[in-house]
């Protein structure tokens, strides 16, 4: 295990098939290991797949993006509704506000973003490749309506799922000198 940790790596070429239902449950379950202080399990995947879904999830990031300027132009608009399609699976994840007087929001954050690593590294081990995202879009409140969310959740991620489309390649292993010393 402590390998696959060390030598995953992302992959943002992505094509069909996404996980099956069975490897989707799995990864999911992993995600839903995360630690999570006093239990609040504040997490939420929201997942898109195939034509239809993916469609629907373009139209929402493009209604978002018109929402903040309607003027954007039509170039912009057409690229904004294909997103969705660099994969095969979407998954949008998302840190729900349990508002606990001992667990501030970010805390929640932490827990959701341990959970997208535990799915990541989990469709890896799996043979799939991954691809966490982000971007303007995931902080742009207008996404929270049509995704179903509360106004103080967030938007931890759009996680790109499916079969590599090219080999994935290692990546350099930081120094652990670098980034570490002894207090
Ligand atoms: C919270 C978060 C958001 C990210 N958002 C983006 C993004 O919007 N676009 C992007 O190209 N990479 C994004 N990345 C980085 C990629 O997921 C990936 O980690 C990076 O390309 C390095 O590749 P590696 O995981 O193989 O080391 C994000 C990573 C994190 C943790």
């Amino acid at each position: 295990m402590i390998n696959s940790i060390i030598n995953r790596v992302s992959c943002g070429r992505l094509e069909a098939p996404a996980p099956s239902r069975n490897h989707l449950e799995l990864m999911l379950k992993a995600a839903l290991r995360a630690p999570d202080h006093k239990g609040l399990k504040p997490w939420q995947y929201i997942v898109f797949e195939g034509e239809e879904a993916l469609d629907r999830f373009g139209s929402y990031m493009l209604q978002a993006a018109l929402k903040d300027d309607p003027d954007l132009d039509v170039e912009k608009q057409e690229k904004l509704k294909k997103k969705p399609h660099r994969a095969p699976m979407v998954v949008v994840a998302v840190a729900k506000a349990k508002n606990h007087p001992k667990v501030p929001h970010v805390e929640e954050i932490l827990s959701a973003g341990a959970g997208v690593q535990n799915l990541i590294l989990g469709a890896f081990d799996l043979g799939y490749g991954a691809y966490w995202r982000t971007g303007s879009l995931a902080f742009n409140d207008y996404m929270k309506e049509p995704l179903g969310l509360d106004f103080e959740d967030t938007i931890v991620g759009f996680i790109y799922l499916g079969t590599p489309s090219t080999e994935l390649k290692a990546k350099p292993i930081p120094e652990v000198e670098d980034f570490v010393r002894w207090g």
